[in-house]
This record gives C-alpha cells, structure tokens and sequence, in this order.
C-alpha cells in the first residue's frame, strides 16, 4: 500500500524549517505545508506583507516564498490545528548545546525535540509519519518512538493513532540553502518501516533523481549527519592549522590548498583557509560527537574530535593576538575597521560567527570598532558582543582617546567605517569588499595602516598604488 501525504506540518520556521519546506512547497503543489514556530514575531515576519523583510536572508528564497506563500506555503504559530491536520509532521527544531546539567558543554539539548514528540503525540491524528529534520544525536529516534508509543497505547478518545519516526537529515549550507535544496547531493532517508520511507522518497523524487535518495538504518541516518559535519569542520581546521605554519616559514596556504586538492583522493573543496569555522552547527555537532564517544567509553575517539574544536578556537584567538602585534602591541583607543560580521557571505546569520570572537578580544584590548555588514542588523551585533553601541564613534578623525576604550558602532556605508581607522579587518567573504578601490581608502585611512584579509578575497595587486600594508591569511610571503 502506498501512502500519499497531502499536508505537512513543519514544526520549527528557522534556518532550516523555513526553507525547507519553502522549496518542498514549490516542487510538490498538491501538497498543503504548514510551518509552526512557537516564535511569534517570527512568524509574523515571515507573513511580512513586504517581502524583503522575512527574518532570513538566503538567495532565490524569497522568490520561492513569494510564489508560494498563501497558496500551499503557509506560515502560523498554530501548532496543534497544523499538527492535527498533517499526515507528515517535521521536527525542525533548534538543538543547541546543554548549558547545565549532565552533558553541559557538549551534549545536544534536546528540550525542544522532546516539547515537540509530546505535542504531536497529543494533537495529531491517524497514521501520521514523524521525521526528524533537525540534527540530533544517535537514538534519539528512540526517545521520540517512546513519547509517541505512549500515546498509541493510550489513544485519545477522539480517535486512535499510529505512527512511524523517520530520519531525514539536513545538509543545506547557509548562503547556498536554496541551490543545495534545489540540487542536493544526496537525500538520506533512515528508518524501519519502508512504506513510510517511501512516502517521504516520494516527495523528493518530485525534484530530485532517484540515485540521489538514500535509505540507511535509522541510526547510520542520524550518525551521519553528524559524521559529515565533523569531516567538514575537520577539514578547515586542517587547512587553518597550516596556514599558521606556512605564515612561519614564508609558504603560501592558498597554493599549498591547491597543491593537495588536485590529489583527487583529497579534493579541492572545504579548503580555504579563514578566521575559523563559524555557524550554528559545526561546533555544537561536535561536540556532540565528542560527548556520545565519551559515553560508549570510546575516549580516544572523542579526544580526535575535541581537537578540532580546540585548533578552531585556538586559531580565531591567534588572528585578534597578530592584529594587536602588527599594530605596535596597543590597540587602545585605536580606530579598527571590520567588514563583515555573519560567520560566511550570504547570509544574515552570525551564530557562532568567528568575528564575534575576534571582535570581543579587540573590544577586549581598548579598541574602538566601526562595524559594517551588508545583512547583520546592528541590534543582533549588540546581542553578540553584549555591549551597548556607541554611534559616536564614527565621528571620530583625529582625536581618537576622547572616546572610551572598548566600545564599537554601526556603519551603514563602508566608507564611513573605513574613514580615519588603523587597520581594517576583512571577517566575512561578502562579494562587495572585493570591489573596494583601496587606492582612496589611502587617502581617508589614518597610516601606517594595515588591511587585514582574513577571508582572502582581495587581490595584491589592488594595493599597489596603495601605501596601505597588507596581509592575507597564510600567506608566508608578505609578512
Ligand atoms: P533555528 O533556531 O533557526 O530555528 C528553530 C525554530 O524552532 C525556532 O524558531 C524556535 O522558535 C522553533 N521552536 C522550538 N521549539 C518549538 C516548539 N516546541 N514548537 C514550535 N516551534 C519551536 O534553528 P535552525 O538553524 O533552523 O536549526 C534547526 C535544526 O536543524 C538544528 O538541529 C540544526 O542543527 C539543524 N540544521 C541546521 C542547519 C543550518 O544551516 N542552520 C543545517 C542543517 C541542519
Ligand atoms: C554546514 C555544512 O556545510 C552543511 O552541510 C550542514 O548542513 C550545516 O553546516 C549544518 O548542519 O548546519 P553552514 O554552517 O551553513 O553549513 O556553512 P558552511 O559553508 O559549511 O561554513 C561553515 C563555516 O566554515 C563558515 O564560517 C565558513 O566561512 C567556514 N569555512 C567553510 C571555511 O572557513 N573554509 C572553507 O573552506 C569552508
């Protein structure tokens, strides 16, 4: 017997519920799919009447949520009348790491997921397939079959119901969300019941290959998810541990990256070397890999892993420590520019963000920041850094030690952020700071003055009618 889903119920309107469903909605037209977020304001967002002003910024994502919103697309923060009605629930939930209790620091809390497994075994209705979207340690299907099993021997007296979990793991990039949805390189389906695995395959086969779609157990589903995060993050601390070494011994990072990519057993991709990886996942994943090694008693393993949170944090830490020694061991009262504040391009998203880091330790040594990114709100960038902006600072020409140490401010335009600093710090790879004529920064810049590319966007030759000292991350040739 073949299961037809006609309405789906996505639990969470984040990063990845938003679009997710969005490109579902748009590839499968008969197909009603409701996103639920608890967040009120966000979900008014979404709803926003001018479309610029949904809370995500991904590219081609508003397009799709234009066509499809108020068609078969929609946005509420009515849980239960969207669970009850759906056939195909997503839990798409945050997972953050536990700040207490047992696990804190490493272990994924898993509050929201279970808030979530609670809710649809109370309010959904009939036969309804449960996956989960969201990243979650392995056997935590186990948890939700629990919660859910529990309503099936105690059916509601309306009606009975049954279930079925299904791993369905996310690996959109932020910034590239739309294009990965659109052309995934695989879909990985885990589960028990291959009818009910089959439904959600249907789905996708709406727009995505056959050969494409993957069914595993339901546990390799959720182990790999995990698994592929920490290769990924591993890779660029690989790479970001070797541009330390190639800064000391004269050798060029962004060479030695193409040397070992052609190696078609390494590859070329995940290779450039930055201020660190940032994100909401990559750390919290992990760690979470780390914490369940500890708990089967695997200690080297999870030791291996640990390590490539440790070299992350010691490497975002180590570009702060060379901004202050370049610029004559004091950063007090000194003018910094930084351009870009999201953890990559593309996106407005700045968990976990390397700048976040770079710019507290800054902030840290008394300097004074103008800060300029093209999607990060100045109210989001005050909740990173904890501190109040000070929007005097932009004013500032000459006589820099009449402000406070340690304070920073918005800057809407590049130019205002740039004018009168020391040094100007590239954090975000945002196409525009590619184009920036550095030759006219010369003239507005306070010298000697240092541009510091730690995305390694720019290009050397753009500074050469420039007095303006340059350095790139890695490259052992120009320090
Ligand atoms: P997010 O914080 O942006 O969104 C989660 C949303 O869930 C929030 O809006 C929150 O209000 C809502 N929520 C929490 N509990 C709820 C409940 N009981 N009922 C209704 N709504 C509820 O998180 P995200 O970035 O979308 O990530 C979600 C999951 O997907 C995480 O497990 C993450 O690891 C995983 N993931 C994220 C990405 C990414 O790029 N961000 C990619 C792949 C996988
Ligand atoms: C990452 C994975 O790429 C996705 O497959 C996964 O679904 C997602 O995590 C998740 O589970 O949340 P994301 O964090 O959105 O996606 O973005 P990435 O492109 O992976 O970048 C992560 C961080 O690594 C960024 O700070 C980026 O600038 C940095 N990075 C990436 C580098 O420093 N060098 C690289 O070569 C690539």
């Amino acid at each position: 017997m073949q299961t037809k889903i006609k309405n789906i119920c996505c639990i969470g309107a984040g990063y990845v519920g938003g679009p997710t469903m969005a490109v579902i909605a748009k590839n499968c037209p008969n197909i009603a799919v409701n996103v639920v977020d608890v967040n009120q304001e966000r979900i008014n967002l979404w709803n926003s009447k001018n479309i610029d002003d949904i809370p995500i910024y991904e590219p081609g994502l508003h397009e799709i949520v234009k066509k499809c919103r108020g068609k078969n697309l929609n946005f509420s923060s009515d849980v239960k009348g969207c669970i009850k009605k759906a056939d195909m629930i997503f839990i798409s939930v945050n997972t953050p790491t536990k700040k207490k209790g047992i696990g804190a620091g490493k272990a994924s809390d898993l509050k929201w997921v279970e808030v979530c497994a609670r809710e649809v075994a109370q309010y959904s209705s009939g036969y309804t397939i449960v996956v989960e979207k969201s990243t979650l340690p392995v056997k935590t299907a186990e948890v939700i079959k629990n919660i859910l099993e529990a309503a099936q021997i105690y059916p509601n007296t309306e009606h009975s119901v049954k279930f079925d979990v299904l791993s369905n793991p996310e690996f959109l990039a932020e910034g590239s969300a739309i294009k990965d949805l659109e052309n995934p390189d695989r879909v990985l389906i885990g589960g028990e019941n291959i009818e009910a695995m089959n439904a959600l395959t249907n789905i996708y086969e709406k727009w995505v290959p056959k050969e494409k779609i993957l069914h595993t157990n339901i546990w390799s589903s959720e182990l790999a998810k995990l698994t592929a995060n920490a290769f990924l993050a591993q890779r660029i601390s690989s790479i970001n541990s070797i541009s330390a070494l190639c800064e000391a011994t004269g050798a060029d990072v962004r060479e030695v990256a193409r040397a070992i990519g052609t190696d078609t057993r390494i590859g070329s991709k995940f290779l450039d070397s930055g201020p660190g990886f940032g994100g909401s996942c990559f750390k919290k994943d992990i760690l979470n890999l780390v914490y369940l090694s500890n708990h089967y008693g695997l200690n080297e393993v999870a030791n291996f892993w640990e390590s490539v949170v440790t070299l992350n944090t010691w490497h975002q830490h180590r570009i702060s420590q060379l901004i202050v020694k370049k610029l004559f061991g004091t950063i007090t009262g000194k003018k910094i520019c930084i351009l870009g504040f999201s953890f990559k391009e593309n996106t407005n998203d700045t968990r976990e963000s390397a700048a976040i880091t770079i710019c507290k330790d800054l902030l840290e040594e008394g300097a004074l920041l103008a800060i300029h990114d093209p999607k990060v709100e100045r109210k989001q960038i005050e909740k990173d850094l904890s501190t109040k902006e000070n929007p005097n600072i932009k004013f500032l020409e000459s006589n820099m030690y009449k402000y406070s140490e340690g304070n920073w401010c918005y800057a809407e335009e590049i130019n205002e952020a740039i004018q009168g600093s020391d040094a100007v710090i590239v954090l975000t790879g945002w196409g525009i700071y590619k184009n920036i004529d550095w030759g006219k920064v010369t003239k507005i810049i306070r010298r000697p003055a240092w541009v510091f590319d730690v995305r390694s966007i720019l290009s050397k030759e753009d500074f050469e009618e420039s007095d303006l000292n340059l350095w790139m991350i890695g490259d052992g040739s120009i320090i």
